[in-house]
Formats: structure tokens, C-alpha cells, sequence
């Protein structure tokens, strides 16, 4: 065997001719290059390949229309089950007053989800004596039982206590409704509450005992106990008082039989019309001799008979020291031009106009509803004090001492107290006292609250 022979593969690769080496180069190019591009479909596959696209979509868009289908199908049970349930939940009210039947609209007896009771239709069937306004209502059974409610306040007064209220009464056009929790709870004998919140049923019954077979009805007292208290108006009953003369004569002046009139409340919220004028302003000026010099003070006729009775009891405790008269009954003019004056003075210190009204506002009332006007209050001021009215100075007094513990006996109160400017919306005003007579008077001296809680008590 020739040495060529036993040559390696390699050895004979060398040895295939150009032609042959360029052919199988080709070939081993082409193979390379076939692998690089898809497998040729055949016709059968692509279709299954379209179908499978177009299952695709048909998949997509029936699944959206099913979704929607679902929505709107479970929307419109929920609207559907909601009106049933709401229409079956908005069934009138049944009130039942004693005997006599009642059906009330849902809507005007539930509000904000309170339950409601028309409390004139329960003071008429209960004979409850009804006084009141558009702001206040007040159902009494006598002068010591009664319960008051305020428009869409969160206070009733049950009894002279002032307590918190869950749900606000809501006092309109002539009706009063009152939350039935509340007016259930005040109610302590004589009238028996049921409701039921599931059939729409509230029933309000007289509570009667019999006496040899005749029936009474059982006297109707309120109480306060189930609520949160929040202020009490002190009873005056059995008060005594102690004066340093024999005020007999003045008696009819300073506690009148009735202090209705003496009562009226003036304030920015409460104004008198503009042409207002006491009805009984006194002919006679207050004796100068406990007024400022050179100007003639006139008040109400019974108010400045107490306020006589008042100051000689003060002349004659604190000879020398007692205060006079710098103020009483004002014109709603002679208010304009004094709140005009005030305005004047603080513009000419640099404060705008409306600056300067809102710093008068503190310490002057508005013409019209200033107290001045009603004839039923003055301002008092001392020799010594030489910076007109002022609270640091008139403290100093006697006279404001002798006033702080006495004028309630006379039927007058200190009408702008230190710790009520917040309800007054007045500064302190130490030397400005209101008749108010002596029951009212003694009330608020003892309660210690200001005029405007006061009238809310009673
Ligand atoms: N000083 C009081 C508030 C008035 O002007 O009536
Ligand atoms: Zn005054």
C-alpha cells in the first residue's frame, strides 16, 4: 500500500478538485440558508391557523357582550330590588291619637332618617297649652312643667333644664316637629309612647286610672333625666327679699303682675322699627338730682319707678358714692347720630369706614337696635370717673358693687355681662342695666346666664 494511501480524510479533502469543493461549498450554503426561513405550510394547516385567528376575536367579542349582558342585568336587579324595597320601606305612617287614626306621608314625618311626631297634633290631643313663634314652641302643662324646642337647635328646655337633644326639632310654617325619641323621653307620666319602625305604626295614648269606675286622666309631668343636661334656670320660688326702706309703694313697679312687656328683647338680631316708641314713656324726666347736669333722661313709666325705688336705696346705702344717670331712653335718630359720631371718629384715626363701623359695632348698637330705644334700660357713670364710661374705672366703685348685688331686687339686670359677650355680641358694658322686672331679674342673678339665655329657658 502506497504511503498516499493511508492518508487521513483531511488529506483527501485537499485533494478534491476546485470544482468540486466550489459545488459541495454551494450546497452546505444553501442547506444553512433554508434553515433560516419557516417550514412551507401546507393548505390545510393555514386554515386551521385562520380559524384559530378568527376563533380569537369571536372568543373577544363574546365575552364583552356577555360582561355587558351580566352589568346590565345585575344593574337593573339592584334599581329593581332598591324600588321595591324603598317604595315598601316609604309606606305612610300610621299615627294613632287615642282613638282617632292618622296617616302621615313618610316623607314628611321621617327626615334624615328621624322618625317625627307633630307635636301640635299631640298638644291638642293631650290639652297641652301651645305658645310660641317661628324660632321657639313651647307645649306646658303649667307654669313648671313644660317642654320648649327651638328651630334646628340641639337644645329643648324640659322643666327650666336646658339638655342636649339627638336630632333638632324643626319649627315651620305654623307646624312643630319634634324627633318622636325626644319628645317619648321627655315625657315622664301621663301619655304612653309605642312605635313600631318596621310597620310604620306609632301609637299615643292618655294614660287613665279609675276611681269608683270613673276614669281620669293621669296628670302629664315632663322630666329631664334621660337627657344630657347643659344649664339649669334656678327657681325664684320662695326667694326673699331684703331692702334698706319700705319699698311697698314700688312694689307694683318692680315685680309687675305681668312682665310680659318688660320682656322684649332687643338686639342686632331683634331690631324695632325704626319709628318705634315706647308705649308708656314717663311725661317726667328722671329727677336730676340722679342724672347728669343740663339733660332730661326719660324711660318707661314702671321702669323708672323701679329705677327710683333702686337709686334712692343706693343713695342711701353709699351716701356720696352712688352713680347717676348718663343715659336712658334714646331716639332712634339721636342712636343714628351718636353710631354716626363713633364711625366719624375712628376714620379720622386712619380706619377705613367699614373698620371703623366694625369696631362700633363692639360697643355701640346699630339705629334700631340699640335697648336705649325700648325705653327700658340707662347707663350709669359716677362723679369720679372723668374718661366717660369705662369698665376699669366704674369697677372701681361703690356704686358698681352696690349695683352688682342689689339691682335684681329692683327688677333690673346687667344687661352686657364680662363672660357673655359670645351671646350678647356686645363688649362688657359694667355701668348698662335693662328692667326686666323682679322675677325675670332675680332668675338671671341667680342662674347667672345673660338676658338672651334666659329667655330661652322660659
Ligand atoms: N351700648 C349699647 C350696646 C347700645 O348702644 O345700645
Ligand atoms: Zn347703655
Amino acid at each position: 500500500m502506497k504511503k498516499d494511501d493511508m492518508s487521513s480524510p483531511e488529506t483527501r479533502e485537499t485533494e478534491l478538485n476546485a470544482a468540486e469543493l466550489q459545488l459541495l461549498q454551494s450546497s452546505l450554503a444553501d442547506a444553512e440558508d433554508r434553515s433560516q426561513i419557516p417550514p412551507p405550510e401546507n393548505k390545510k394547516q393555514s386554515k386551521i391557523v385562520k380559524l384559530a385567528k378568527k376563533n380569537t376575536a369571536a372568543t373577544v367579542i363574546i365575552s364583552v357582550f356577555v360582561t355587558a349582558l351580566v352589568a346590565v342585568i345585575v344593574l337593573l336587579s339592584v334599581y329593581l330590588v332598591t324600588s321595591i324595597t324603598n317604595g315598601k320601606n316609604k309606606r305612610d305612617y300610621l299615627f294613632t291619637f287615642g282613638e282617632e287614626e292618622m296617616r302621615v306621608k313618610y316623607e314628611k314625618i321621617v327626615i334624615d332618617d328621624v322618625l317625627y311626631v307633630d307635636m301640635n297634633k299631640l298638644a291638642q290631643y293631650a290639652e297641652l297649652s301651645v305658645s310660641g313663634s317661628d324660632e321657639t314652641m313651647k307645649y306646658m302643662v303649667s307654669d313648671e312643667q313644660y317642654v320648649k324646642f327651638m328651630n334646628e337647635s340641639e337644645y329643648a328646655i324640659i322643666n327650666a333644664t336646658k339638655v342636649v337633644i339627638p336630632a333638632p326639632a324643626i319649627i315651620k310654617g305654623g307646624t312643630c316637629l319634634v324627633p318622636y325619641e325626644v319628645i317619648s323621653k321627655a315625657v315622664d307620666t301621663g301619655i304612653e309612647f309605642k312605635s313600631d319602625r318596621a310597620k310604620h305604626t306609632v301609637s299615643i295614648t292618655r294614660v287613665t286610672y279609675a276611681v269608683e269606675d270613673i276614669l281620669y286622666n293621669e296628670d302629664i309631668t315632663f322630666s329631664a333625666a334621660d337627657f344630657t343636661a347643659v344649664g339649669a334656670l334656678q327657681s325664684t320660688a320662695g326667694v326673699s327679699f331684703e331692702y334698706n326702706a319700705d319699698v311697698t309703694q314700688y312694689l307694683k313697679y318692680i315685680a309687675p303682675e305681668d312682665n310680659t312687656p318688660y320682656l322684649m328683647l332687643v338686639n342686632a338680631d331683634n331690631p324695632l322699627p325704626t319709628d318705634f316708641e315706647p308705649e308708656n314713656l314717663s311725661t317726667e324726666p328722671l329727677p336730676s338730682k340722679y342724672t347728669g347736669q343740663g339733660e332730661k333722661y326719660y324711660l318707661d313709666e314702671c321702669a323708672a319707678e323701679a329705677l327710683l325705688a333702686m337709686v334712692q336705696a343706693m343713695y342711701r346705702d353709699i351716701p356720696n358714692n352712688g352713680a347717676y344717670v348718663t343715659s336712658a331712653y334714646r331716639s332712634y335718630e339721636y342712636q343714628e347720630d351718636i353710631f354716626q359720631k363713633y364711625i366719624e371718629e375712628y376714620v379720622k384715626k386712619g380706619y377705613t369706614p367699614e373698620e371703623a363701623e366694625a369696631e362700633v359695632l363692639k360697643t355701640s348698637a346699630r339705629p334700631g337696635t340699640s335697648e336705649h330705644q325700648s325705653g327700658l334700660c340707662v347707663d350709669f357713670i359716677t362723679v369720679g370717673m372723668k374718661n366717660g364710661l369705662n369698665n376699669e374705672e366704674f369697677e372701681r366703685t361703690a356704686a358698681f358693687r352696690w349695683l352688682s348685688e342689689n339691682a335684681y331686687k329692683y327688677g333690673f339686670i346687667l344687661r352686657y355681662p364680662k363672660d357673655k359677650t359670645h351671646i350678647t355680641s356686645y363688649s362688657y358694658e359694667s355701668w348698662h342695666y335693662r328692667f326686666v322686672g323682679r322675677d325675670a331679674a332675680t332668675a338671671i342673678y341667680l342662674s347667672d346666664i345673660c338676658f338672651e339665655e334666659y329667655l330661652e329657658f322660659i
